[in-house]
């Protein structure tokens, strides 16, 4: 950015918006607004009105900085510490796997499962609960219901506690270091285990964008050779941890949906069939490009 022209933020979002293009920027445009938004702290909407405007000396120097990270590839979401998640802004550091709108889907269907009995005093389980958008989103539409959020990670944990503070339901949500279910209590049981395990294979890691695969927590990404290191635990586990009646529903890959059927006991490709017990009425959901992005099974 010369130093002689005129700043204004009409002049930097361009300017910004093509230097990020060149530097493989899949959303170069949206990056700069954000990060000018950020910079000069204000909502991103009120860029619009002061294209004329001249940013402080001190807010060009934070939006500098700010740019020269993203160039190096660091996402958004990180240099701004926070992402909208189900309409609710989360907190995310590089701890924490960035919300992405897919698990929105989780988060619909466990709500028109668990909405219908909103007022019983349900029993949820969010797996790898990362920033805590999944228990978050439940405690807020689900006011009756009692979470237990697990991750591996304290430091996932840390981050999911603050969320659940900024947004009201600390009350409401266990937090528990645990590798699967394996710190609770031997009895303790759920009418619903949902989670967003790690699913990433070990050549999908390889294959990962750079932003993602530098950035973002291996941990929260990296699930083995056949991409199921957490999911395959998870379901075997939940077999005990379900209460009959209740569900497991959990985000997959639409890689992994014959794999996820085949855990169940179903041929690959099967819309439905008997699946093996305790489990019925396994259904694979798609997103709108009719891709399979979350598994939902319930316990007989
Ligand atoms: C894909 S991220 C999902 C985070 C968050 N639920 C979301 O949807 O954005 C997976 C999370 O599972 C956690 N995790 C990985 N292995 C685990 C295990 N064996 N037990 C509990 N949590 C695990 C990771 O630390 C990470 O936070």
């Amino acid at each position: 950015m010369a130093q002689t022209e005129t700043w204004t933020v009409g002049r930097l979002l361009q300017w910004t918006a093509q230097y990020l293009k060149e530097r493989g920027s899949d959303s170069p445009r949206l990056d700069a607004e954000v990060l000018l938004a950020h910079a000069r702290g204000c909502r991103r909407i009120e860029l619009y009105t002061a294209y004329d405007q001249e940013p402080s000396e001190t807010q060009r120097t934070a939006f500098r900085e700010l740019v020269r990270r993203r160039a190096e590839g660091a996402p958004v979401a990180y240099l701004v510490g926070e992402r909208e998640f189900y309409s609710l802004p989360f907190r995310v550091t590089p701890d924490v796997l960035i919300p992405r709108p897919e698990t929105e889907l989780l988060v619909i269907r466990l709500l028109d499962l668990a909405g219908p009995r909103k007022n019983e005093p349900l029993r949820i389980c969010d797996v790898g609960t990362g920033s805590g958008i999944i228990a978050i989103c439940a405690a807020k539409h689900l006011p009756q219901a009692r979470l237990t959020a697990l991750d591996i990670s304290p430091k996932a944990l840390d981050v999911a506690r603050q969320n659940a503070q900024r947004h009201g339901v600390t009350e409401q949500i266990a937090f528990v270091q645990s590798d699967l279910f394996s710190a609770l209590p031997p009895g303790e049981r759920f009418d619903f285990v949902v989670g967003n395990p790690p699913y990433v294979t070990t050549r999908e890691m390889t294959e990962l964008p750079p932003d993602v695969r530098n950035h973002e927590p291996r941990q929260a990404l990296d699930a083995g050779e056949r991409g199921l290191n957490v999911i395959e635990p998870l379901v075997r586990q939940s077999e005990t941890r379900v209460v009959p009646g209740g569900y497991l529903l959990f985000e997959i890959s639409p890689m992994l949906r014959d794999t996820a059927a085949g855990l169940f006991g179903l041929p690959s490709g099967a819309e439905d069939g008997r699946p093996r017990a305790p489990w019925a009425d396994v259904q694979f959901i798609k997103d709108h490009a009719g891709r399979t992005r979350v598994v939902q099974a319930r316990r007989t």
